[in-house]
């Protein structure tokens, strides 16, 4: 939540700036700001878009060899110029970009009101450079950075944080708790960002700060240390993505593009890791581990949003196929409860990200309390693939769009991987048994590609029927009931459309009495082992006249006959056919959304990645 960059060298560092800040407004688009150094400290800011920042810049532009930036998920103090990032201290020297939560900065801005500093924002951010200001004229020996190190001892929360003093124009200060923030190494120039994608066109070393860590950047140099102190030797890492992958690729939205993406990222989340010929599968990433797993008591799954639905679907698997005991927790929920995990235990958690707050709090958590903990990670890199004790990446590619698609899939991807080699090991899945899955796995991508090309026309039809719907239901069974949860939730955060998903047995109970012939319901009826369950609860929304929308097989006369609208997809196994079910309901949503106006890319109120808790 909220972008950060900066910039330090050659180059124009406004535009530099930009165009870093256009690929990190999906973290937050409230508003956008820049700060500059030369010879005075200057900065341009206010609410809305990057695109309106880059009006104002046309006609009042700012130049400059270093600055700062930052596109804002407003948490303290509406979205308004005022609260707009980069903040000023009192004197105007020093300012600020932020991302996090300043949890104490009630306290503290009282404290420094009552010392006399006056505040403008109603922002947390604000305490940061006032305080930080304050400590350093408090003393003549004190250097910007001490007084840097001190103000941070005093702020409880978390940061993200780019500093620049006007009197100190060759530097920029960073630091780093609970936000993730790196530094890019160019050629007599340095980047700052929240993440790799305002980086990536200028070089790919890369260093990742850690919690604790602060950084004095100059055009050619940088310096790690610890609040404390202590200077660290960091590792310059080789960055992975390439330029490509961040951009739309001719498509109107990242969505779009990222739903057409799916046959090549399930193939590179594949790739090198089952054999089909002799039945294996082989996850690097948690070999060193496998035996702990192998052993586990139970495997706790913790996840927030689309990434929670995926574990859902993990529960099915593992249970089904490694036997293995499983329980599906919302990582906001987690700590809360003082959970009873421990050693002997695992908690594996999956984040496209890697960055959500809720989920690195439930990782940590369960670490303390002596679990084994795991990842699914699709950002590499990110501070939950580096603080899990081992971890599968899911390759998906960069995921930009705030509704996530392709990352759903590759988690899938690699839960049924993951399960698999569990069944194997533990001598469930025959040898066989293994061959029969794996092949059939090494199917999804055509199968997703074929439905891809099939139905893309069938959906934009159906989308124009039901574009202002105002609410729908989605209904699902077994495999399918967590996809229903993910079609309910790709509607509602795109378009804002009230949506709900429930298991299908599960609406007599309460959310029948919704049923009229205004409801549309999806019904997800392509799991084999469920059919006969799913045709009779299809009847009952017939008999309230409910609009039916079947996402079936081809072969499913029955489902076919009791259906308005059917939309026919490949069969697969019932374990793998969230992974062919989803592409539908992904697709609906997306065109619904674009015929209501909707930014698909940027829903409101929205951020990617949710840095706070
Ligand atoms: O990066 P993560 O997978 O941890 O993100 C979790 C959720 O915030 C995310 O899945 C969110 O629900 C998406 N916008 C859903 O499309």
């Amino acid at each position: 939540m909220c972008g950060i960059v900066g910039y330090i060298g050659h180059r124009d560092a406004s535009t530099v700036l930009i165009k870093g800040l256009k690929r990190l407004e999906y973290r937050g688009y409230d508003s956008a700001g820049i700060a500059l150094i030369n010879g005075e400290l200057a900065y341009r800011k206010g609410k809305g878009k990057v695109a309106n920042l880059e009006r104002v810049l046309k006609n009042d532009s700012l130049s400059g060899k270093l600055g700062i930036g930052h596109t804002r998920w407003a948490t303290h103090g509406e979205p308004n110029d005022i609260n707009s990032h980069p903040h000023l201290s009192e004197s105007g020297n020093v300012a600020v970009v932020h991302n996090g939560i300043i949890e104490n900065y009630t306290t503290l801005k009282k404290q420094l009101t009552e010392r006399g500093r006056v505040f403008q924002s109603q922002t947390d951010t604000e305490v940061v450079c006032q305080l930080i200001e304050e400590i350093y004229h408090s003393s003549p020996n004190i250097t910007f950075e001490q007084a840097i190190r001190l103000a941070l001892k005093q702020i409880v929360g978390t940061y993200g944080l780019a500093i620049i003093h006007k009197e100190i124009p060759d530097t920029i200060f960073i630091a780093r708790k609970g936000s993730p923030l790196l530094l890019g190494i160019g050629d007599n120039e340095m980047f700052i960002a929240s993440d790799a994608s305002p980086i990536v066109e200028y070089t790919k070393r890369v260093v990742y700060l850690d919690d604790g860590e602060i950084a004095i950047v100059t055009k050619n140099s940088y310096r790690v240390k610890t609040i404390d102190d202590v200077p660290l030797t960091k590792e310059v890492h080789e960055l992975a993505i390439s330029l490509d992958a961040i951009e739309k690729a001719g498509y109107p939205h990242f969505m779009l593009k990222e739903i057409f993406e799916q046959p090549r990222s399930i193939s590179d989340c594949m790739r090198g890791r089952i054999n089909p010929e002799n039945g294996t599968v082989l996850l690097g990433g948690i070999e060193d581990i496998i035996d702990k797993l192998v052993n586990a008591r139970r495997i706790i799954i913790a996840a927030c949003g689309t990434s929670w639905h995926s574990a859902l679907v993990g529960e099915y698997l593992f249970e089904q196929l490694a036997k293995t005991p499983v329980e599906v927790e919302y990582a906001s929920e987690f700590r809360y409860r003082d959970p009873l995990i421990g050693k002997g235990d695992v908690l594996l958690v999956i984040s496209q990200s890697g960055e959500t707050a809720d989920t690195l709090a439930a990782l940590r958590e369960a670490r303390n309390k002596g679990a084994l903990v795991l990842g699914i990670c699709n950002v590499v890199g990110s501070t939950i693939a580096r603080e899990t004790d081992a971890g599968v990446y899911t390759h998906a590619g960069p995921e930009i769009g705030v509704a996530s698609t392709k990352a759903f899939t590759a988690q899938v991807i690699v839960l049924i991987m993951m399960a698999l080699e569990l069944g194997q090991r533990k001598g469930i899945l025959t040898r066989q048994k293994m061959k029969e899955y794996i092949i059939e796995l090494s199917r999804i991508p055509s199968k997703v590609e074929y439905i891809l090309e099939h139905i893309d026309e069938e959906i934009k039809n159906l989308a124009a029927l039901f574009t202002y719907a105002p609410n729908f239901l989605y209904l699902g069974r077994s495999y399918n009931f967590p996809v229903a949860l993910e079609g309910a939730l790709k509607l509602k955060e795109i378009s804002y459309i009230h949506a709900e998903g429930y298991p299908a047995a599960e609406m007599k109970h309460g959310p029948i009495a919704l049923i009229d012939e205004m409801m549309p319901v999806v019904v997800i009826a392509a799991t084999d082992h469920t059919n006969d369950k799913m045709i009779s609860n299809i009847e009952e929304v017939k008999a309230r006249k409910g609009r039916i929308i079947s996402i079936m097989n081809d072969d499913n006369p029955e489902v076919k006959k009791l259906s308005e609208f059917c939309i026919s997809i490949p069969s697969t196994l019932d374990c793998f056919s969230p992974l062919l079910t989803v592409i539908p309901l992904q697709l609906l949503s997306y065109y619904i959304a674009v015929n209501r106006g909707c930014n698909v890319d940027q829903p409101r109120n929205l951020a990617k990645s949710v840095t706070v808790e």
